[in-house]
This record gives C-alpha cells, sequence and structure tokens, in this order.
C-alpha cells in the first residue's frame, strides 16, 4: 500500500469579527499519514474546528498551505478536494434524514463510481458498523444519535476517498458507545485512510489508538 501523505504548513487563520480580527490559528504545521488515525484535542476555542474545517476545504486558505501528496488543495481547488478527496464525518451533517440509512450509503456507493461487482453492498457495509437490517431500512431521522453516527461512517467506508475528517463526532454519546465509534474510526485508518477527529476526551482518544495532537490557543503540538 502506497503511503499517502497529508502536509499542514505554516496555517495561518484570522475571522474578522466586526471591526476587530481575531488570529485563530497562529502558524500551524502537521503531518497526516494514510493508515493512521489522529485525535485532534484542546480546550474550546483553540481553533480545532477552523483547522479541520480548512482540512475539509469548506474555508479558503489565508495564508500558509495544504498539501495532499505534494499538491496543494488551492492548486486541486476545493470543491475537487471535497469531492473527491475527502469524506467529512459531522453527527448529521452529511446524512439525508429523509432517506433511509440503506439509501445514505447507497448514494455515496454510486458517487464512488465502483462498479456492481466490486462494490460493497449498502447493507453490508452498515453491518460492518453494527446496523442491522431493519435499522438499515429505516429512515434516518428516526434513528438515534449514534446510530446516525455509525451510518454517517458507513458511508465515509462506501466513498472512495484519502481523508476521513470528523469533528467531535462522538459529542453527546456516552463513552461506551463513543468507543465503539472511534473503533470504527481507527477500522477505517487500518484500510489505508487518513483519519483524523476533533475529540473532547483525550483519555478516549488514547483508548483508541490514535495519535493525539493537542491544540493550544491556535498551535498544534
Ligand atoms: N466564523 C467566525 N467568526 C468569528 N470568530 C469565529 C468564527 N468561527 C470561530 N471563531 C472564533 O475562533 C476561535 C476558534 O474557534 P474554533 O476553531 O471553533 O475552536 P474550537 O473548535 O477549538 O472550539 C474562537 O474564539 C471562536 O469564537
Ligand atoms: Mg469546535
Amino acid at each position: 500500500m502506497t503511503t499517502n501523505i497529508l502536509e499542514v504548513t505554516d496555517l495561518l487563520h484570522t475571522y474578522k469579527d466586526g471591526g476587530e480580527a481575531v488570529k485563530v490559528l497562529k502558524g500551524v504545521n502537521a503531518t497526516f499519514e494514510s493508515g493512521n488515525m489522529y485525535a485532534i484535542v484542546g480546550e474550546s476555542g483553540s481553533g480545532k474546528t477552523t483547522l479541520i474545517s480548512l482540512i475539509a476545504a469548506l474555508d479558503k486558505i489565508q495564508s500558509g498551505d495544504i498539501t495532499f501528496d505534494g499538491k496543494s488543495i488551492k492548486e486541486i481547488g476545493e470543491n475537487e478536494f471535497r469531492l473527491k478527496y475527502v469524506n467529512i464525518v459531522f453527527q448529521s451533517f452529511n446524512l439525508i434524514r429523509y432517506m433511509t440509512a440503506r439509501e445514505n450509503v447507497e448514494i455515496a456507493l454510486d458517487f464512488a463510481g465502483k462498479s456492481d461487482g466490486e462494490k460493497d453492498t449498502a447493507y453490508c457495509l452498515l453491518e460492518r458498523v453494527g446496523i442491522n437490517r431493519s435499522e438499515s431500512d429505516r429512515l434516518v431521522q428516526k434513528l438515534s444519535g449514534g446510530q446516525q453516527q455509525r451510518v454517517a461512517i458507513a458511508r465515509a467506508m462506501a466513498g472512495d476517498v484519502p481523508i476521513v475528517v470528523a469533528d467531535e463526532p462522538t459529542g453527546n454519546l456516552d463513552e461506551n458507545t463513543e468507543m465503539k465509534i472511534l473503533a470504527l474510526f481507527k477500522k477505517l485508518a487500518d484500510a489505508g485512510k487518513i483519519v483524523i477527529i476533533v475529540t473532547h476526551s483525550k483519555k478516549v482518544a488514547r483508548h483508541a489508538n490514535a495519535i493525539v495532537k493537542r491544540m493550544e490557543r491556535g498551535l498544534l503540538e
């Protein structure tokens, strides 16, 4: 398996809040390699969401760079990057609530453009994250938060992209469910993806075999 490298260099980011400019990222440098799961921890307001949004190409880079295998997001283009390079797992962010879990995963399968022969079925992927048949056929809005999270991860498995990012994916889950969800993210990493998650719990991150990086007032350790 070849190694993919996501490199963040001298990333600066400032928000203009009214007339005042707030420096949020103050020169972030980091290297993320495929096959690993990274956990970004740090206090509220330290800039974690800002960093993950830039990595997901949801926001424009102001200064510094993010490259994938040596190619800048700016060069690849934000839209192209979001479509073909990165999968964003937010609790209900990319799930279509009025469709069933199975339909949500099928969309991702179709999108990955694999032929029927080489793709796992949606049911099979959902089963791997612990969603059974009857849950798979239920509307997403009728699943619990933890189940929706699992569906979002199954979607990430269906997608054929090298990077998976998640911002506090286990935010309102109990610790047991949280551990299970993180183990699923670890599976994605073991399958060769770059997995980057923001989590509030350093303890949980360690348990899940993640490489912990600490964000502190706009700088990453
Ligand atoms: N769109 C925005 N406009 C102005 N300030 C923002 C905006 N988004 C975030 N901030 C501020 O930037 C800082 C870092 O926010 P964020 O990246 O969300 O941190 P974290 O995810 O670690 O809590 C906070 O002080 C926050 O209030
Ligand atoms: Mg945040």
